[in-house]
């Protein structure tokens, strides 16, 4: 894979934007409305020289365990590899994470506040992680990123088209994802693999119920499928070796 100069992206273009306004149906119910309003902020591929991978996919699908294969397999190519996460990345991001999933406290946090809290996770992950790394032209993996909000607020929380927009494209400035990998599975298969989770904290998120995680696969896949420059969608139900070798191959195609 890659050496860096190869690296330049054509993906995430910028008629990204345009693509989900013209290809999502305005009226279908559901998520389309959600997804069909937002604008994807402008990107400023010009001045990066890096790769910026987002994972995205419900709880379980694989996400952690395929950017570490993937990050291991670009380091042995010679790549410099950066691997983050959202909510969390920086030291106020990860304060921010364990309120959200773990802090008995955000039991009542209204969805607003909510969204709000990815967002300011988000804002300062980007200018300290992020953009400099984009900068020295690195690659990087990011568990979940923008689509998260967009995908969990939007859709599984109903909150309204445009302050999720507005407050997305506040968090991240120019900066969108070159590729983002999508791993799609049924709600059913996600919640199996974790079922068996040691935490002896409570994870809000995972409280969800089967419904809300149908919803969210359901908003991945409309987002995929109107962004299909960006998006990258593989049947993260296969085994893990599968999947590995299906995101060397498409990333191969997409930077080189
Ligand atoms: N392709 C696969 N087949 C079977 N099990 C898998 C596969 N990929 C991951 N797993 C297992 O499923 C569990 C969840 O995987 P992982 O933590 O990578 O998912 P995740 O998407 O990062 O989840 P979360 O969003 O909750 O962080 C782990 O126990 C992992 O070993
Ligand atoms: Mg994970």
């Amino acid at each position: 894979m890659p050496p860096r100069k190869k690296a330049k992206p054509k993906t995430a273009k910028k008629t990204a934007s345009k693509a989900v306004v013209d290809r999502v149906p305005a009226k279908k119910k559901t998520a389309a409305p959600v997804l069909a309003k937002e604008k994807k902020p402008r990107s400023a591929k010009k001045n990066k020289r890096g790769v910026l991978i987002s994972f995205e996919g419900s709880e379980g699908s694989g996400k952690t365990s395929q950017i570490s294969r993937l990050s291991t397999r670009l380091e042995d190519a010679g790549c410099d590899v950066v691997c983050t996460r959202e909510p969390g990345g920086t030291d106020i991001g990860e304060e921010i994470r364990h309120l959200l999933k773990h802090a008995s406290a955000s039991t009542k946090i209204s969805p607003e506040a909510e969204l709000l809290l990815f967002a300011a996770s988000r804002a300062q992950l980007v200018r300290e992680v992020i953009v400099p790394s984009l900068d020295k032209g690195k690659i990087i993996l990011c568990d979940r990123f923008l689509d998260s909000t967009t995908v969990y607020q939007g859709v599984g929380r109903q909150i309204s088209a445009e302050p999720v927009h507005i407050i997305n494209t506040f968090a991240v400035g120019d900066i969108i994802p070159d590729i983002t990998i999508v791993l799609d599975i049924p709600a059913e298969t996600g919640f199996d693999r974790i079922r068996h989770r040691t935490t002896d904290l409570p994870d809000r998120m995972e409280n969800e119920t089967i419904d809300f995680y149908r919803k969210v696969r359901e908003g991945y896949l409309l987002l995929a499928k109107a962004l299909p420059e960006r998006f990258i969608v593989v049947d993260g139900s296969r085994s893990r070796k599968w999947i590995e070798d299906k995101l060397w191959d498409e990333l191969k195609q997409r930077i080189g």
